[in-house]
């Protein structure tokens, strides 16, 4: 056998008591004492001299959190002391009836108020871990709670669980209890990363930490976000423990173990109730999800003394929120139609009492959740309500399915006007094709008309555009137009004075200038500098209105899918309607007068970038360049009539003054554009 020099082995073990530490502090108490890098740093240090001197590698290493094989199965193990389970309560008075129980077994008044240990029952998986001479020998699941399944590789690999305890002082045989549990954060990026992966999403934070402990390859549940907080002891040999619960879980958290920060000892039952309230009131800013509040008797003599009955301790009682997942039928389905067109799934449920409240409806957010869940008209379905989130069916009992259950089909006409319904490739949402002729989407389109980059009426804000909808003043967007005086007076907190305003706002308005109109319309991915571009690439709306696909990718800035939702837009003959009636309302604008080439200012110069721009990218001072008819080229030479050099520039800098080439920074370039800019 080698011998080592002393100093290996106690750089070793003090590489490994520093990084137990600091593990500690940041999985354990939330409160990290080192950067990571600095943690990355010692760990591949004890690492490297662990690989140089492998007998020196033992199992509670924090090298050794992920090893070994996959398994081929779990093995069964038998719990020493059986792990119970608990009663309920689900009101105050079954909470009362358990104080009354206690205080009759234990011989008390009822006015000696017991002391109770509070803490949130996690909603996770309950384990043992078994430790002797304080390094972590078993995990194992609670199954049916005398044997359950041999889960040691998988829990070794939660960050949590200490693989050694910290101090000393432990009983030889020390078995930890607790509740193994995804975070609501760790939950929710596990499932967005799941769903982009096409893979199947948890239905719940308790469902992904049972599916994680399951897994035969540890490597697995290394990857998944998994937390464990201790909640009691089983088997203690040579040893002993404090004489409170609330203490022992105050020893087992100096050990090094986690424990619930909200854990406290109160005084009688009504302290209790008293701290449920209170909790339940945070329960959705909690970083985990908690199905209710576990009462203790703190004494453990008291405890002793009340025992068991079947599966249940006397001594303890679980007071349970609002269930927040439910079964119901799905009824219906019918769909919405938002602001912005989207056609929407909305679940219409047999009604159920869910997380507190009465639940008939549910989203089902767009036609790739529909196929996701593969759910049914008339399936039996688990609808889920967490705090103020809009209720989900999260899942679909298949089993219960009726012959007669129908597909979910998508329309197709607009339930709410009769346009089409298009579902773009790689969108999730399907939309209304209607536009501004769809009732839903009028509202927010005659917003945006009149909107300070489009139309500009002043006077005209959103909830007066919701009132003159609401009340049938307009109906289309040209009824704008013919508003009355009278009648617009008349409405509420609107006189004499600010309806002739907002009338002369929207004669005003009549003039207008094409880009600003095209913009208005709201048509989908064309903004203000879209419209301007199409704009000086047609130079007519009866231009732009005939183009096909193919034209209208030729305009610089316009792609395939602006191109598409131009081209749909003006193929529907209720927007060609809406369209024809503003301009028939008077809408007008000066005729737009292309340059011919001649015409261009730049015609004819060539013009060189260089160096870094900082308002706008090489494209598109290129673009904006080539759009007042210069040409630009990417070398400095005799031809070159002007340079525009950003900061960095070098040898073409050089090279043009050498030349005596005209050299213009960048704001001086801006300014030509916005002398230009005004031939639009
Ligand atoms: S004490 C004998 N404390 O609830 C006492 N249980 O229905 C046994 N649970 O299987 C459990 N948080 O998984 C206790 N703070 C907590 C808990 C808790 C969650 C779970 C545990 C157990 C179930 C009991």
């Amino acid at each position: 056998m080698k011998t080592h020099s002393p100093t290996v082995e106690q750089q070793i073990e003090s590489l490994r008591s520093t990084l137990q530490s600091h593990n500690h502090r940041y999985y354990v108490l939330d409160d990290p004492s080192v950067p990571d890098a600095e943690y990355d740093r010692l760990f591949q240090q004890l690492k490297s001299l662990e690989q140089q001197f492998p007998e020196l590698v033992v199992p509670d290493s924090p090298t050794q959190r992920v090893g070994g094989m996959a398994l081929e199965g779990f093995s069964q193990i038998t719990h020493e002391m059986p792990m119970l389970s608990l009663d309920n309560a689900f009101n105050e008075s079954d909470m009362q009836d358990f104080d009354r129980r206690v205080h009759e077994r234990l011989g008390l008044d009822l006015d000696q108020p017991v002391v109770y240990g509070c803490e949130p029952k996690l909603d996770g998986i309950a384990v043992s871990l078994l430790y002797r001479n304080g390094i972590l020998e078993r995990g194992a699941t609670r199954g049916d709670g005398s044997t359950g399944e041999d889960i040691t590789l998988n829990v070794r690999t939660i960050p949590s669980i200490p693989l050694r305890l910290l101090g000393g002082d432990w009983p030889l045989v020390l078995e930890v209890r607790g509740e193994i549990y995804m975070p609501k954060q760790g939950f929710q990026s596990f499932n967005e990363r799941a769903l982009k992966q096409g893979e199947k999403p948890f239905v719940n934070p308790r469902n992904a930490a049972a599916g994680s402990l399951r897994q035969l390859d540890p490597k697995i549940t290394a990857r998944r976000p998994l937390e464990m907080c201790a909640y009691s002891v089983g088997l203690v040999e040579q040893g002993s423990l404090p004489e409170s619960h609330t203490e022992i879980l105050l020893q087992l958290q100096q050990w090094g173990l986690k424990i619930n920060p909200e854990m406290k000892a109160v005084e009688g039952v009504a302290a209790c109730l008293e701290y449920y309230l209170q909790l339940s009131e945070r329960r959705n800013q909690l970083p985990y999800e908690i199905d209710g509040i576990v009462f203790k008797v703190n004494d453990i003599l008291q405890q002793r003394k009340l025992g068991f009955v079947s599966r249940a301790p006397r001594w303890a009682i679980a007071h349970k929120f609002p269930a927040q997942e439910e079964m119901t039928i799905l009824e219906d389905v019918e769909f919405q139609v938002g602001r912005t067109g989207a056609v929407t799934p909305v679940a219409r449920l047999k009604p159920v009492f869910v997380g507190g409240v009465t639940v008939s409806n549910a989203t089902l957010h767009n036609m790739d959740e529909v196929e996701r869940l593969d759910v049914r008209i008339g399936d039996s379905v688990i609808i889920r309500r967490a705090g103020d989130v809009i209720p989900q069916i999260v899942s679909v009992i298949l089993e219960q399915r009726p012959v007669d259950a129908k597909i979910v089909e998508l329309p197709s006409d607009c339930p709410v006007c009769g346009a089409l319904v298009e579902r773009i490739e790689g969108e999730a949402a399907a939309r209304c094709s209607g536009g501004l002729s769809c009732g839903a989407q009028r509202k927010e389109a005659i917003k945006h008309y009149v909107s300070r980059k489009a139309m500009d009426i002043d006077g005209l804000g959103d909830k007066l555009v919701e009132l003159l909808v609401d009340n049938g003043q307009i109906k289309q967007l040209y009824d704008l137009y013919s508003l009355e005086h009278p009648k617009v007076a008349g409405l509420e907190r609107m006189g004499d004075k600010s309806a002739e305003n907002l009338l002369q706002a929207i004669e005003k308005s009549r003039f207008t200038t094409l880009p600003r109109f095209l913009y208005g319309l709201g048509i989908r991915e064309v903004g203000e500098t879209t419209a301007k571009s199409l704009v000086r690439y047609f130079g007519s709306l009866e231009a732009i209105r005939e183009a096909d696909e193919e034209q209208l990718q030729a305009v610089p800035d316009v792609g395939p899918i602006v191109a598409h939702h131009v081209r749909v837009f003006f193929q529907q003959p209720h927007n060609l309607e809406i369209l024809d009636g503003l301009i028939a309302a008077g809408v007008h604008w000066p005729v737009v007068e292309l340059p011919t080439v001649d015409q261009q200012p730049l015609n004819g110069k060539t013009y060189v970038l260089t160096g870094t721009l900082e308002t706008l990218t090489r494209g598109e001072a290129k673009e904006k360049l080539e759009q007042l008819g210069a040409k630009v080229s990417g070398s400095v030479s005799k031809k070159t009539d002007c340079l525009v050099a950003g900061p960095g520039a070098g040898s073409k800098l050089t090279k043009a003054q050498g030349l005596g080439i005209d050299v213009i920074d960048e704001p001086q370039l801006l300014k030509i554009f916005e002398d230009y800019a005004e031939a639009f």
